[in-house]
């Protein structure tokens, strides 16, 4: 019998949970078992109880639950060879050669990694005397399959990843709070939001509800006076009689120098240019966490049960899958390709490259 195995690694996603549920359920129809390893890439590493099969009614209730149940984690060890070497032989031992991985950029380029490194761990634990020359043989071969789960919308190649509509319902809900408080006593608000590097969540959530003005990285304010036009933009507002302002920041905003743009040097710039009682609030991660919506655990499973189809089809010389949601579609693209395309945009914004950014971000 095929052993398939399920993590979850990096910052936590509402909707991880139903990826893991539709792994366990569809590895367990195509006449698999299903293993789920806690605590990300550590699990792999520490194996043990770390590694645990799954029953079918092992993920009942998973669909709705936020977070991440099995556990998630930034891991220093896999980083390092020693610990693949560990993580190797213990998937070996229990004899699982698939992974599907669940998680941001960074933990999708380590797996990939650990695929082709996989032949040299191997032979180095025959070496050590860890592993047979049978067992090396048996399990020559590594496959991997990559789900994108990161509420920062920030991977190429794919429409959407695993708990972005989620996290951006939860922006909007608390923007709208802000908003009634904001027009009951005519104050501006500037609301900081996650995404890192990406400016996904900022933008959407500041056409959802209707922001003043919004800063994305791929998308600096132009022009050395940009402040000048975002007041004057907020006066034009407020001379409409507009009783509130809304400011919207993705953490990761700058300016075409690229230096950041933070919600205090906002915050400031409305009060003392404008002299609009202001306030601040950093959503933190209220965003990440929660119950899935509906889309969330919908892309989650099918795209679980897609990534089960993808292992079965594997074969050794096919580059690893990445499962993406294209044009309302769930497909296969290159994990590696899709990898690379994302660090693109971040070397275009080095250079000041917006418009490659924008571009790159958004290639229709
Ligand atoms: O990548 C997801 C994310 O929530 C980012 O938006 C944010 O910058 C980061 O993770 C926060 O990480 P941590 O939970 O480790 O503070």
């Amino acid at each position: 019998r095929r052993k398939i195995a399920i993590l979850t690694s990096g910052g936590d996603a509402p909707g991880m949970n139903a990826s893991v549920r539709a792994v366990v359920r569809a590895s367990i129809i195509r006449g698999c078992d299903a293993y789920a390893v806690h605590e990300g890439y550590q699990g792999l590493v520490d194996g043990g109880d770390m590694i645990k099969k799954m029953g079918w009614d092992d993920v009942q209730q998973y669909l709705s639950i936020g977070g991440t149940v099995i556990g998630t984690a930034r891991c220093k060890a896999f980083r390092e060879r020693w610990g693949r070497l560990k993580a190797a032989k213990n998937m070996v031992k229990e004899g699982i050669d698939a992974l599907i991985v669940c998680g941001g950029d960074g933990s999708l380029t380590g797996a990939d990694l650990f695929r082709a490194e996989w032949p040299d761990l191997l032979e180095e634990l025959v070496k050590t005397g860890e592993l047979t020359d049978g067992e090396a043989k048996a399990f020559a071969h590594l496959n991997i399959v990559g789900l994108v789960g990161s509420i920062d919308n920030d991977m190429s190649s794919t429409d959407i990843t695993i708990g972005a509509v989620t996290c951006l319902h939860r922006i909007c809900e608390s923007i709208d709070s802000i908003s009634s408080t904001a027009s009951s006593h005519s104050r501006a608000f500037v609301v900081e939001v996650m995404g890192r590097h990406c400016g996904w969540l900022a933008l959407m959530a500041g056409i959802a509800t209707g922001a003043d003005f919004i800063f994305i990285p791929e998308r600096p304010p132009s022009g050395e006076n940009w402040q000048d036009n975002m007041c004057s933009e907020i006066k034009r507002h407020r001379d409409l009689g507009k009783r509130k302002t809304i400011v919207i920041v993705c953490e990761g905003a700058i300016d075409s120098n690229l230096n950041p743009i933070t919600a205090k040097d906002l915050m400031d710039l409305l009060t003392d240019r404008l002299h609009l009682d202001t306030r601040m609030t950093i959503l933190g991660h209220v965003q990440r966490g929660g119950t899935p919506c509906v889309f969330d655990r919908n892309l989650a499973t099918m795209q679980g049960v897609e990534a089960v189809e993808a292992v079965l089809d594997s074969r050794p010389d096919t580059p690893s899958p990445l499962i993406a949601m294209c044009e309302n579609k769930v497909v296969r693209v290159d994990l590696m390709k899709a990898v690379e395309k994302t660090g693109e945009v971040a070397k275009a914004i080095s250079r000041k490259d917006f418009n490659t950014a924008m571009k790159l971000r958004d290639p229709a």
